[in-house]
């Protein structure tokens, strides 16, 4: 079964048990966790365990869901919104998006013959993204105004126009992220970790992350909840805002950040990524561009690779531990959201293609210095 292969219809029970025939799917998943802690790093691996020494930790895992068919976790969400829409018979599916979203939408309504439509925030998403996006031919408008903007708007268009909404307002989407949590629990042989980190835009992934973790507990099939510590950039914080306050209360803020795929003011899904903080004991933090960019570096410098939003985990896991909020011997995985080829700019360093030389041995000597 091609429900086999993937790493979310494999869950299909506690997802969505559609019959195959509608199902779309590339297949999804199955995405590496890679040990890069001090302690469960394997030895030969030296550029992966300064990742684990950058963070301070011994047990130390990042599960890449930028190794998804789009290059991002949206994959997950999309495969089981685009079957729904699939079974309700819907022509055309819409989303905003500040890049993923919407390259994976675009993807998955090519692959079932549907109409897609992305709005996004004008200038504000990466080239990679707003490449896939065109590529996969979906009809893309260019809002003058931001993610936010452009998230209001596609919920008006979606009522008014009767197009199926595949943002994570939908709750199908959050059903096929679920699996994200779900396949780490596999991998690590169902011994729950103590934390998990991601980064935080429209808080959508959390409240899968968190549902999936209660689910799997309810079910017995792990005897811990893992802690989740959501992490928001500095200039796009209206989550960490109302966490600081006790949840007194839900901020908004003019959202700016490097990070673009997180660069978002009001995040809908506010709600039940709150209810996911409580239950879980857990924690929200802020991280500066500039430490998001560090984290970045020595990502990208492993070996390992991701876009910028992803690094938010690796820096909140620097900061916490530093903090003593998560412990050195603690069990953590950190999820990297997106693959590092979405954003070919930001935090790339030096000379875009490298060194340019003459095609002699002399002059490469020159520069390699040997
Ligand atoms: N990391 C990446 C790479 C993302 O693309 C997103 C969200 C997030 C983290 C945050 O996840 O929104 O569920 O809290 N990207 C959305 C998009 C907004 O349109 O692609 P979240």
């Amino acid at each position: 079964l091609l429900l086999d292969y993937s790493g979310v219809w494999r869950y299909r029970e506690l997802i969505l048990p559609a019959p195959e025939p509608y199902v779309i799917a590339r297949p999804e998943g199955n995405t590496n966790l890679y040990p890069v802690g001090m302690e469960n790093c394997p030895t030969g691996r030296v550029g992966h365990r300064q990742i684990g020494t950058y963070a301070g930790l011994d047990l130390f895992f990042l599960k890449h869901e930028g190794e998804n068919p789009s290059g991002s976790f949206k994959d997950r969400g999309m495969t089981v919104g685009v079957t729904m829409a699939n079974l309700l018979g819907a022509t055309a599916v819409a989303c905003a998006s500040t890049g993923n979203t919407s390259a994976s939408l675009a993807s998955y309504a090519a692959q079932a013959g549907m109409k897609g439509i992305v709005f996004l925030p004008a200038g504000n998403v990466a080239s990679g993204k707003l490449a896939q996006t065109l590529a996969y031919g979906a009809t893309t408008v260019q809002i003058k105004g931001d993610f936010d903007a452009a998230m209001s708007l596609v919920e008006q268009v979606c009522n008014e126009l009767g197009i199926y909404l595949l943002n994570s307002l939908n709750p199908f989407r959050i059903e096929g992220q679920k699996a994200i949590a779900f396949e780490i629990l596999q991998q690590l042989d169902w011994q729950a970790p103590d934390w998990l980190i991601l980064p935080a835009g429209n808080l959508g992934n959390i409240s899968a992350i968190g549902k999936a973790f209660r689910q799997a507990y309810d079910l017995c099939l792990i005897t811990q909840m893992p802690r989740i510590a959501a992490i928001q950039a500095a200039g796009a914080n209206p989550f960490y805002r109302s966490y600081r306050q006790q949840f007194a209360r839900r901020e908004s803020v003019k959202a700016d950040t490097v990070a673009t795929a997180i660069k978002i003011g009001n995040p809908v899904s506010y709600a039940r990524a709150r209810r996911i903080i409580e239950v879980t004991d857990g924690i929200v933090a802020e991280v500066t561009d500039a430490e998001i960019l560090a984290a970045k570096a020595m990502i990208d410098r492993a070996g390992i690779g991701c876009e910028p939003a992803s690094a938010a985990t690796l820096a909140g896991a620097h900061k916490l531990v530093a903090e003593g909020v998560i412990k050195r011997d603690e069990r953590v995985v950190g999820i990297l959201t997106g693959n590092l080829l979405k954003d070919s700019v930001t935090g790339i360093p030096q000379q875009g293609s490298g060194i340019i030389v003459e095609a002699n041995l002399d002059a490469v000597r020159k520069v390699l210095a040997v």
